[in-house]
This record gives structure tokens, C-alpha cells and sequence, in this order.
């Protein structure tokens, strides 16, 4: 069992170390030579005709998948200008979701058998809806039943706890938007280059990040010794830190909440009193003067902040917190892939503060094949 760990304490950080070739894997053959495009053969239904048609799109997961499918709707509603909603895969069927044959709908599933994704995805196709799914596991039954597929390359992820199949999901998302782009002539070449050469990028910026990951280990064991924390983020920061919150509750048992940063002041923000620990995302241009005054009101509660930013804005953030990581910078909604990862490595370092089992937490299973 050692060997097949390469070294690493435990399967998660393992994971945590594949996801640079994570990445590599699930890009590599995608892309059109001059990056000039991608290409996705394995779409067989969802052909340009049929994706010209799509008036609205469902993506439905449960978990950490349905948190990737938070950021795949920012990616998809910004490249293709369609308005997509997210739905948790157990809850779907019971609120009577609109879905026509305009409609595609999105499976995500790193095992592919999860119980009640697979249950949507046959609701989804009852209605005539084409369906997609972006799964980890050839021949897995979402795989089988849905119309197209595209397979995130992460290879077996054996932890609990997902992290390189969350970001390969983002890869998925990230490629299958511009894809869509490109065939409705929503994205000229220069466009497309543009993009794949920051996604081509992410791989080694992920590396160069890494580096630095005994710096988390520090933050993780001062989280370590608290029982409640929040995260806050705006925009696709938020769906970031709704991942990294889950993954810490996994994992080392800690209470945490993930809030849009603007919300906090409409409830939460009575909560905060001194000494209690705020992790911060802030890697959206357009959002960090917003940011930065959500972290004024909980600084002047007395709450601690942590801040995960990127070398763009590290000067300013670390002026207004208390601790800054910095992560390589890329384009605002590629930037996911970069910051999902110091959070994996607080509930990595935490789970290990607290004593905690890390591969196999209590309670969860891997793969979840019940309604
Ligand atoms: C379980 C796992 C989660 C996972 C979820 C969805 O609850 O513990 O880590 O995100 O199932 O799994 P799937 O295989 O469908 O992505």
C-alpha cells in the first residue's frame, strides 16, 4: 500500500501532487493544433447542429462535483452567453424542473454511479432532454446512459475526499464551454488562443504553487484549534470556497460556512467576534475593492483573516489581513484551478492536526450508490 502512495503520507496529498498531470491528461488531445480551437470527436449527439439548438442548459451533481458544476455555469453563461442553473442531483426530480429538448443537461460524477445523479440523468432523458456527462470512470453507468461523454483523465482517485477529479472537472467544464463557443461562432480564433494558452498555463502554475504548501500546513494548524470558521469569496471565488469549506468539514470535522462576502452583513456577520478565523478568496479584478471592505467589517469585529489571493493583488490584500497566500495569477475564470488548491491543503493539514483517519473520514463513503 506504500508503493502505491509514491512516498505520500496518504492517498489525498498523493492526489493533490497528480493534479499538474491531472490536467495535463484531460487537456492533452483537445486542443487543435496553434491552439486554435478544441476538439471533442467523442461528442457524437451534441454535434454543432444540435448545440445551435440548446436554449438553456441543467448541470446536476451531488457534492464536490455539483460544486464544479458551480464554476462550469460561470464558464458556460460566459462563453456561450445560455443561461444555465445548478441543482443538487437529489433534489432535482422533486422540483418539477422545466427541461425540453432545448434544454442539455449536465451530469457530473467522478465515479459515475452515483445513485441519485443517475436518477436525474434518467429524469432529464424521460423528458427528451439531450444528456452530457463528464465522469471520471469509462463505462461507469453515467457514462453508459447518458448521450456524450467527455472523461476527466484524473485516473483513480482512492480518497474519499475528491480534489483531483474536482479540478479535472474544471478542465472538463473549461474545455467544453469554449468548445461550444467555437462551433456557434460565439468565439473567434484569437479568442480561443488566447484562452487554451492560460489553460495550457495551469499545470505548471499549480507546480510553482505547490511549492509553497508547508506554508498551508501552518495555517491548517491554527484552523486546527478552532470548531467554527467561515470562508468568503464573490463570483466564482464563491463556488471556490463552498469546495473548500466542504472539503474541510470532510475531513477534520471542523464547522465551517462558506458565504458570498456581500452576504455576510445580512446575518452572519453576528457571528464574528474576536479570534474567529475567516479564510478569504479574492482572485476576481472586478471584485477585490468589494472584497476588501467585506473584510474591513469582519476585521473590525475582531475576526482573524486569512486571505488566498493572486501576484496581482498581493500587496493590497496583505495590507488588510492578517496572512496572504499567493497564487500564480491567470485569467479571472480559469483561476479555480489554482485556488481550489491551498484550500485542499487546509483540510489536508487539518484533518492531520486533529488525528484524524484522512483517506477513509467517518461516516463517508467514496462513491454513494443510494437515494
Ligand atoms: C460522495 C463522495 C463525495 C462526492 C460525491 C459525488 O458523497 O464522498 O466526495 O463528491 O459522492 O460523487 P460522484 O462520484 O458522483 O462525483
Amino acid at each position: 500500500l506504500t508503493a502505491e502512495k509514491d512516498g505520500f503520507d496518504h492517498f489525498m496529498l498523493k492526489e493533490i501532487y497528480e493534479q499538474p498531470k491531472a490536467y495535463r491528461d484531460t487537456m492533452r488531445g483537445r486542443m487543435l493544433d496553434g491552439l486554435e480551437g478544441v476538439k471533442l470527436p467523442e461528442l457524437k449527439v451534441l454535434t454543432p447542429e444540435r448545440l445551435k439548438e440548446i436554449r438553456n442548459v441543467h448541470i446536476i451533481a451531488c457534492g464536490t462535483a455539483y460544486h464544479a458544476g458551480l464554476v462550469g455555469r460561470t464558464l458556460i453563461e460566459r462563453a456561450v452567453k445560455i443561461p444555465v442553473e445548478n441543482d443538487v442531483a437529489s433534489e432535482y426530480r422533486y422540483r418539477d424542473p422545466i427541461i425540453t429538448p432545448e434544454t442539455l443537461v449536465i451530469v457530473v460524477s467522478q465515479s459515475g454511479e452515483t445513485a441519485d445523479t443517475l436518477a436525474a440523468l434518467r429524469e432529464a432523458k424521460r423528458c427528451g432532454a439531450p444528456v452530457l456527462a463528464i465522469t471520471n470512470v469509462v463505462g461507469s453507468s453515467v457514462a453508459r446512459e447518458a448521450d456524450d461523454t467527455i472523461v476527466t483523465w484524473a485516473g483513480p482517485e482512492i480518497a474519499v475526499a475528491s480534489t483531483k477529479a474536482y479540478t479535472s472537472q474544471l478542465i472538463a467544464f473549461m474545455l467544453f464551454s469554449l468548445y461550444w463557443a467555437q462551433v456557434t461562432g460565439r468565439a473567434d480564433t484569437a479568442q480561443l488562443r488566447h484562452e487554451l494558452a492560460a489553460m495550457e498555463a495551469l499545470p505548471e502554475q499549480v507546480e510553482k504553487l505547490l511549492e509553497q504548501a508547508t506554508e498551508m500546513k501552518r495555517v491548517a494548524e491554527d484552523m486546527a484549534k478552532h470548531d467554527n470558521l467561515f470562508f468568503i469569496g464573490r463570483g466564482v471565488d464563491h463556488a471556490v470556497v463552498q469546495e473548500g469549506s466542504l472539503k474541510l468539514k470532510e475531513i477534520s470535522y471542523i464547522h465551517s460556512e462558506a458565504y458570498a462576502a456581500g452576504e455576510l452583513k445580512h446575518g452572519t456577520l453576528a457571528l464574528i467576534e474576536d479570534d474567529v478565523p475567516v479564510i478569504a478568496l479574492l482572485t476576481q479584478p472586478a471584485l477585490i475593492e468589494k472584497m476588501v471592505s467585506n473584510i474591513k467589517e469582519v476585521k473590525a469585529r475582531g475576526g482573524v483573516v486569512y486571505a488566498i489571493t493572486d501576484e496581482a493583488h498581493a500587496e493590497l490584500v496583505g495590507k488588510e489581513t492578517d496572512g496572504v497566500f499567493v497564487i500564480p495569477t491567470t485569467l479571472p475564470h480559469l483561476s479555480p484551478a489554482l485556488s481550489v488548491v491551498p484550500l485542499q491543503l487546509i483540510a489536508y493539514y487539518a484533518s492531520l492536526a486533529r488525528g484524524n483517519d484522512v483517506d477513509k473520514p467517518r461516516n463517508l463513503a467514496k462513491s454513494v450508490t443510494v437515494e
